[in-house]
């Protein structure tokens, strides 16, 4: 059997992550096959410093674990810059936030050029190569510039734009160069697909083929969607440690007679938590009898704090939460409690099986796993209420959870009481069938589906 080769900027420890996020899914896939993950070590050598793109090697179980230390500026130029102030910002829609600042791009082709070079000696010819994100995407057009023929995929874990958005990116010529030198391109969702296949007909000119494929450059490449999955079994596991049971416990004593609803993300512009909070307000004010009763956990982890939008959706959310509770607070109740810290993944489960409902409003997301989090964790018999964006890649697969529109502040806050009201019958139906589906392609599917269908493609010619 060949062995995988999985590539992403973050390699984790999946038990640190928080909640939802790439590297739990790649950590629960790779735990099962075994392979190699190969990453940024998380480390950043000041510049003048030796040691930049020194490798550190280690095992953890049957994977083996390989990093690498970025030197400040590569990190600076590459992850904090290109990725996260340019691709990031345009592939959620949010081009007004872009910075195509000067060295970003170069510091990004750089970075993916170490990368392959460090990688390239590690390969043995009948691996398979899966790379993720957004990070990466020239890697492969640099493995084969070292001579790389194996099978390499691309998983993309943010939304795809449409193509004018796209075609906005300075220089986007070099994206279509980049993906047609993957063998097969997986995005999150049907729509994500269909952008991606407009893209590359409008703009690379590509021929469109059958099967999902395309051809340009000289080269054939697969594209479809795989939404990620979560590992079900091991994250209702998870509810048995004695740090869920505790959580669980406490709060539903504290809110035995309020209700507790739930919200859990990074704290990124794109997960709509402002508007999240305005809707809440809304709630309080409309319908009185929320009023000392509905409290929302709000978890925002920090995230990508050098970057001023961080920052500022920081202050804002910040300021917000200290005006609704300044409005509606009471000596013995708060509506919001608003937490900017990361929570251990082990006491997740006891937060989502205390709240009655989950607020996962994204103005984009490209999947939400905090979504199908909330869902595994239900008691089957009395289980709570998710009310999920339409703009989170999770929507498409998950229709019968409460659909909103975040930017539609009162109908938000209409479809949070709803969820706060509706019937025991209502919410066993509904949660049966999400459960079913996110049971039916966890993240264990989901590895499998992709790497049968990168194995189905052709052998990988050279590029030209
Ligand atoms: C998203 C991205 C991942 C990224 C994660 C955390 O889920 O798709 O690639 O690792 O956010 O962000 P960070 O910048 O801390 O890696």
């Amino acid at each position: 059997m060949s062995r995988l080769v999985v590539i992403s900027n973050r390699v984790g420890d999946p038990r640190k992550v928080a909640a939802g996020g790439l590297a739990v899914a790649l950590g629960d896939a790779l735990a099962t096959s075994g392979g190699l993950w190969f990453g940024w070590s998380g480390k950043i050598v000041e510049d003048g410093a030796t040691g930049e793109g020194e490798l550190h090697q280690q095992r953890a179980g049957n994977v083996e674990l390989v990093t690498i230390d970025l030197s400040r500026e590569d990190h600076d130029t590459y992850y904090t810059g290109y990725s996260n102030q340019a691709l990031w910002p345009a592939f959620h829609y949010r081009l007004d936030l872009a910075d195509f600042g000067s060295g970003f791009f170069a510091g990004y082709q750089r970075v993916n050029r170490l990368f392959a070079r460090k990688l390239a000696p590690l390969l043995r010819d009948d691996d398979v190569i899966w790379v993720h994100d957004y990070h990466l995407i020239p890697l492969a057009s640099e493995l084969r510039s070292l001579g790389c023929r194996q099978r390499i995929g691309f998983f993309l874990h943010i939304p795809l734009p449409p193509p004018p958005i796209l075609a906005a990116i300075p220089g986007h010529e070099w994206l279509m160069r980049s993906f047609f030198a993957y063998d097969l391109v997986g995005l999150q969702t049907n729509e994500d697909a269909d952008h991606f296949g407009r893209f590359l007909v409008g703009e690379a000119h590509a021929e469109r083929l059958a099967d999902g494929r395309f051809s340009a450059y000289g080269r054939t490449m697969r594209a479809q969607a795989f939404p990620i999955g979560i590992d079900v079994d091991e994250f209702q596991g998870l509810a048995e440690s004695p740090e869920s049971r505790e959580t669980e416990t406490t709060l539903k004593q504290q809110y035995a007679h309020r209700r507790l609803l739930v919200g859990i993300d990074r704290l990124d512009y794109s997960k709509g938590l402002p508007r999240r909070l305005r809707a809440f307000r809304e709630l309080l004010a409309n319908y009185p009898e929320t009023r000392n009763s509905a409290t929302l956990i709000q978890v925002a982890s920090p995230t990508r704090e050098s970057v001023d939008a961080y920052a500022d959706i920081r202050h804002e959310l910040e300021s917000l939460a200290g005006e609704i509770n300044g409005a509606y607070g009471e000596l013995d109740w708060m509506p919001i409690r608003y937490m900017h810290r990361t929570w251990a993944r082990k006491r997740l489960p006891g937060l989502y099986r205390a709240a009655k409902v989950a607020l996962v409003t994204p103005l984009r997301d490209g999947m939400n796993l905090v979504a199908k989090e909330y869902v595994a964790m239900q008691d089957e018999t009395d289980p709570g209420v998710l009310v999920l964006s339409r703009f989170a890649g999770a929507a498409e697969q998950m229709r019968e959870a409460l659909l909103v529109n975040p930017y539609d502040i009162p109908a938000t806050a209409q479809t949070i009481q709803r969820a706060l009201q509706m019937p025991l019958a209502e919410r066993r139906e509904r949660h049966a069938v999400l459960l079913k589906r996110i049971r039916e392609y966890d993240v264990h599917a989901w590895r499998k589906d992709f790497l049968g269908v990168l194995a189905e493609t052709a052998e990988a010619a050279p590029v030209t």
